[in-house]
């Protein structure tokens, strides 16, 4: 790891990374998965570095992977419960970062319910900005974390077949997907409801769309399953969440039409019942957790990478 070519500044979207940053990123996530399977897991690469988590939106799994990847990399990690901070004043997120640089952060992780958020802060701060979700633009870590795990499970990226499946239109982790997944040359069927796929989609690179999930599974080597976020939507894209689901949830018997090794995928949270069935996203083809776990192990790289664009 002495020797990796450090990233930007930041970690805005996949859209600003190369296939070949993705790819190191993915190489260097898989030397700390090596670490995180010693009995000691934290090692004192960025010690004296400063990290601050600031999350507008709720979150589990990002929050807790880049507080832990921060630990395991021997920083300091503030965790700015917003709800507690003087942003409730009326302080302005520039200032609030501002006031985070001057204790000296280093890197500031933000998630943010309006798109581009992340690129306006990090044009105006010297610390590093990390986006971990921005509405419905992207969600650059979690298609990293996919991709490490798709490449653990199936040795290749290249020429596989991804049915991502569900609310196209409003995911930022299945833009984030399908812009890393285009330049690694993979091939993406997306499928859901006319009303939750962008037009004018399909001209991406490695990109098509089905509307019936029978014919976009059919001989899948992965089926991500996205989350109906109920959240974002001020109106409803579909009539009834029971017909949504007649439609579009994964179960055992549309898995089958996938190829026999194929992988399920989900980023979490999952609405069982409605995008996946139980069993299904406890069974043994479920990569749920293994994509939790990975996590851990590739936002711990892309510090350590940003970091190396600091030193
Ligand atoms: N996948 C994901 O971003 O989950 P959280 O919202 O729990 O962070």
């Amino acid at each position: 790891m002495d020797n990796a070519a450090p990233l930007g500044k930041d970690l805005l979207g996949i859209k600003e990374l190369k296939r070949d940053d993705i790819l190191q990123i993915l190489e260097t996530a898989s030397a700390f998965k090596e670490v995180l399977e010693r009995d000691i897991k934290k090692v004192p690469t960025l010690r004296g570095k400063t990290m601050v988590n600031l999350f507008f939106e709720p979150s589990t799994r990002t929050r807790m992977s880049f507080e832990l990847a921060g630990k395991r990399l021997s920083m300091d990690v503030i965790n700015v419960s917003i709800q507690l901070s003087s942003v409730v004043k009326g302080e302005t997120l520039l200032d609030t970062i501002r006031t985070m640089e001057a204790y000296g952060a280093d890197i500031v992780v933000i998630r943010h319910s309006s798109s581009g958020v992340p690129h306006l802060l990090a044009g105006n701060v010297n610390a590093s900005v990390i986006n971990a979700g921005d509405g419905f633009n992207e969600h650059p870590t979690q298609a990293l974390l996919d991709l490490f795990t798709i490449r653990r499970m199936k040795g290749r990226l290249e020429g596989l077949e991804v049915a991502i499946v569900g609310d196209i239109a409003h995911s930022r982790v299945a833009r984030s997907n399908i812009y890393a997944m285009g330049k690694l040359g993979m091939n993406i069927r997306l499928v859901g409801p006319p009303t939750l796929i962008p037009a004018g989609i399909e001209t991406l690179p490695g990109v098509k769309v089905f509307h019936r999930m029978e014919d976009g599974l059919a001989g899948a080597d992965v089926v991500m399953q996205l989350r109906v976020q109920k959240e974002r939507q001020d109106s409803w894209f579909f009539p009834t969440i029971s017909e949504y689901a007649k439609l579009y949830i994964l179960n055992s018997k549309r898995l089958a039409l996938a190829k026999d090794d194929a992988i399920v995928m989900h980023p979490g949270p999952i609405n069982r019942g409605i995008e996946i069935s139980s069993d299904v996203a406890d069974g043994t083809r479920s990569m749920i957790l293994d994509q939790v776990a990975n996590g851990l192990a590739v936002r711990m790289a892309v510090l350590y990478l940003l970091s190396g664009a600091r030193a």
